[in-house]
């Protein structure tokens, strides 16, 4: 964990955010070290690299292992949208190697078309824009509930009452949904959320990677037990979709049904999770963002601003910060412009989808964080492909109405503390974010 004070950012609309600078050279940096990951920075080590080094080999100090890093949009897009060339069934994290386990291991995020599509396609149901609009009011329940425990804290001698937003807001809501949609009944869910935050980050318990497999064989033992009672008691929720569907003209095994479900609620959890603590430092960080955010509560185009600030603060603080591939033959990767790369059959890339998002050759401003930005088509659910986030808008409405419904409840909620971080190179973790408000 690694401490950060939290600054405000204003800059005229009609000039250019410059690109950061870092005192960092091209030869200093390895995108493999988590203790490089730890710099405030890092937007800037990212543009030298964008810029400079667009493709390039990093290696994994520990074992060695080289890969290759992609930080322009074009190039990751080019790679995400050929799933025959660029292979997620070795792991989607830089870190793993051919027959490593970790937390997606058997999950439809590891798998190549057609497997892939036959997979998605049993869950995509549970996933339309029109079954997330449905969601809605089940969204708007909890997260009145859990700004109805916020109205509950006690005040200081100034009428602040003080929280963690990651404990009090982050964790709970986008958990509460997620486990909502599966069937997995309340007085599991706490239990359940434990169990995904350990097995996706780890180092932040303490825990060793040789462990993960336990953990993720208990989230599947108990998918497995709810599916068997969705057999003899069919709902509406993905857990009875799960049962009843067939991947591959044949219903699925045990084990296949238990990493579905394993992979839903670790999809769902940590990286909304974290969408929803980086939009709170942000509208902090931007107070005229923030301001503008909170002019359009009340008005006819509430919703549209809401829908795209939530779009922006994706963008802005991309939740998961890459993935990887691996080349099934030898291919060409990048632009006469840039200059091409050979990669070889077997070898990885690894996209940081971080860095697309301020590719100025994708986004104008690349480095303001505007709410009302248009067009904005941003790479922190993918940059497109067979694998682009199943819950992209799921995570948008989750966002969308946390912000906006804490805004109105809280117009002064702001942080107020030392902001604590993961060392992570995959997973854009916030751990602690002390906020104060008037719970009025
Ligand atoms: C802000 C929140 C979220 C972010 C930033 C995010 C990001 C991502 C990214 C980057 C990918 C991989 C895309 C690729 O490499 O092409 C992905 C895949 C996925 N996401 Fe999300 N996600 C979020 C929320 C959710 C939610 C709420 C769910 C709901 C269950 C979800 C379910 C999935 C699934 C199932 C996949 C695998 C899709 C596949 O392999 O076809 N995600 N997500």
């Amino acid at each position: 964990m690694t401490d950060h004070a939290h600054h405000t950012y204003q800059w005229p609309r009609d000039q250019m955010v410059p690109t950061p600078e870092t005192d960092l050279s091209l030869d200093q940096i390895n995108l493999a070290d988590p203790s490089l990951w730890a710099r405030d920075d890092m937007d800037a080590v990212l543009a030298l690299r964008r810029e400079e080094l667009p493709i390039t080999q990093d290696e994994h100090r520990s074992t060695g292992s080289p890969f290759w890093s992609l930080t322009r949009w074009d190039h990751i897009a080019a790679v995400t949208s050929d799933s025959t060339t660029f292979s997620s069934i070795h792991g989607v994290a830089a870190a793993n190697e051919p027959g490593d386990a970790h937390a997606a291991s058997d999950t439809m995020i590891v798998m190549d078309p057609p497997l892939h599509t036959k997979a998605r396609k049993l869950v995509n149901r549970g996933f339309t824009p029109r079954q997330v609009r449905a969601l809605a009011p089940a969204v708007d329940r909890r997260v009145e509930a859990m700004i109805e425990d916020l109205r509950q804290k006690p005040t200081d001698a100034n009428g602040y009452a003080h929280t963690d937003f990651v404990e009090d807001v982050a964790v709970r809501l986008p958990a509460a949904v997620i486990c909502d949609m599966m069937g997995i009944p309340e007085s599991d869910q706490n239990h359940m959320v434990d169990l995904t935050s350990r097995s996706l980050n780890p180092n932040g318990y303490g825990i060793h990677r040789d462990e993960v497999p336990t953990i993720a064989a208990e989230i599947d033992a108990y998918g497995l037990e709810l599916a068997q009672s969705r057999i003899d008691n069919p709902t509406e929720d993905l857990t009875s979709l799960l049962v009843n569907g067939q991947i591959a003209d044949a219903a699925l095994a045990p084990d296949e049904i238990g990493a579905f479900f394993r992979l839903l609620v670790l999809a769902g959890n940590e990286t909304t999770r974290n969408g929803l603590s980086h939009g709170m430092l942000t509208l902090s960080e931007w107070p005229d963002e923030r301001q503008r955010w909170q002019d359009a509560l009340g008005r006819d185009d509430e919703e549209d601003v809401a829908w795209s600030g939530s779009e922006e603060i994706v963008r802005w603080s991309s939740p998961v910060i890459h993935m990887k591939r691996n080349a099934t033959r030898d291919a060409v990767i990048g632009d006469p412009e840039s200059g091409e790369v050979e990669v070889a059959e077997g070898e990885k890339i690894v996209m940081w989808y971080t860095a697309a998002n301020r590719d100025h050759r994708r986004f104008h401003d690349p480095y303001r964080f505007d709410i009302l930005r248009s067009p904005n088509h941003q790479g922190g659910f993918g940059t497109g492909g067979a694998h682009f986030c199943l819950g992209a808008n799921l995570a948008r409405r989750e966002i969308a109405i946390t912000m906006t419904e804490l805004l109105r409840a809280f117009p002064d909620i702001d942080v107020d503390g030392p902001i604590e971080k993961a060392r992570s190179n995959f997973l854009h973790i916030i751990t602690a974010l002390p906020v104060r408000y008037t719970p009025t």
